[in-house]
């Protein structure tokens, strides 16, 4: 039997604890962070339903189901060959990338990332005493494009330690292709720079276009990268703090793996561990049906916001975000945060967080039944009108 999930289900997620549903007014619609309105798949409910009602809830050894279900889902929905003994357990693709900061370089080196990004990147780097150098991504037309010249003379210095690549990125929702992932690992190798993969957002891909894991192009960057992946995302379940890591080379691997055994506090809980192993083995179905759902809200957006002056949605392919170039209205970031909260009752991520290259510009999250992103638009065109 084929399972089908109704992504145009409202759920009132006042009053849950929910951190999306709690920073803004109750006329507000809450369209930021990236956890998504929909509910979890239902065998994931069921699991856990069911393993809560048997009552004892006892500390959980390291799970090989785990490691089996994370290096499955590689395999089969992205065609990477995965040994599930490189499969580590982490509280969230963020722990992971602290770690493995920690294990792989020292105070003082510098990471490089791409610009703009997803804010901890650079609160991590900061944290950590280590120097954060942006790769600027390229706006050209309605899409953005890498650097090359500029990401290589970054590799090139010799305090240049890592590379935390965001594949599909956050907040642009470019999939890189395998081209430009094979140009950036050459780079790495190049210069000796490890690569962090944060793949988070791999399976909200358009159709036409393919996640590539940065690790499956060939052995010599499966050997110089540790990759991340996290079911939270497509399956709305980051409450439960149950990542992945995944490094091919025992050195990176036992490197970053101490630093997550030795911080005492960092274990598996037993709903995460459900919610992991069910979403990644059984419900295939609705990481395919969220990607058409996602596919659709976004094209709604482009087409609507094509009509409105002074906002650009910038076209995307990938991720559950539409990146907005709110430069045309000619207000500052902080007017610009105040006018879509005050007067559109629309609560998105204001661009600045990403860096300085997101000045003027605003994150819309669409994980949401479309009638969300109805009334969203509805609010926009009013208001710009
Ligand atoms: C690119 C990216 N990485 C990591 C995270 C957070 O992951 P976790 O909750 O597993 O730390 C997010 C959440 O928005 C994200 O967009």
């Amino acid at each position: 039997m084929s399972l089908v999930h109704d992504f145009d289900e409202v759920v009132n997620r006042r009053g849950t604890d929910s951190k999306k549903y709690s920073v803004y007014p109750e006329d507000v619609i809450p369209m930021w962070i990236a956890d998504s309105d929909f509910k979890a798949p239902q065998p994931v409910v069921d699991a856990l339903v069911a393993r809560m009602q048997q009552g004892v809830y006892g500390y959980t050894p390291i799970s090989e189901r785990l490691k089996k279900a994370g290096a499955g889902w590689q395999k089969k929905r992205f065609g990477w060959d995965v040994n599930p003994e490189w499969v580590e357990f982490v509280p969230g693709v963020i722990t992971g990338l602290i770690c493995a900061v920690r294990a792989l370089s020292q105070p003082g080196d510098n990471i490089v990332i791409q610009s703009p990004c997803y804010p901890p990147f650079s609160d991590l780097s900061d944290h950590n005493g280590r120097h954060l150098l942006r790769n600027k991504l390229v706006l050209t037309g309605d899409h953005y494009e890498i650097d090359f010249e500029d990401f290589e003379e970054k590799c090139k210095d010799p305090r240049t330690k890592l590379f935390i690549l965001c594949n599909p990125q956050n907040p642009t929702g470019h999939v890189f292709t395998k081209e430009e992932l094979t140009k950036l690992g050459n780079i790495c190798m190049k210069y000796h720079v490890i690569v962090l993969a944060d793949e988070i957002h791999q399976d909200l891909v358009s159709s036409g276009h393919k996640h590539i894991p940065f690790a499956s192009i060939c052995e010599e960057f499966e050997q110089n990268s540790v990759s991340f992946m996290n079911p939270s995302k497509t399956f709305n379940v980051p409450g439960f703090r149950t990542a992945a890591f995944i490094a091919a080379n025992p050195v990176l691997k036992n490197a970053v793996h101490d630093i997550v055994v030795n911080n005492k506090q960092i274990g598996e809980n037993i709903c995460g561990t459900i919610a992991f192993c069910t979403a990644y083995e059984a419900c295939d179905y609705y990481a395919d049906q969220l990607a058409v759902y996602i596919e659709k809200n976004r094209a709604l957006v482009e087409e609507t916001l094509k009509d409105v002056k002074g906002i650009k949605a910038i076209h995307a392919d990938g991720t559950y975000f539409v990146w907005l170039d709110c430069r045309g209205l000619n207000m500052s970031q902080d007017e610009l945060n105040k006018f879509f909260v005050e007067t559109v009752k629309l609560g998105f991520n204001s661009g600045k967080t990403f860096g300085p290259d997101g000045d003027g510009f605003l994150r819309m999250n669409i994980a949401c039944p479309k009638s969300t992103v109805e009334q969203a638009l509805d609010r926009i065109v009013k208001a710009l009108a």
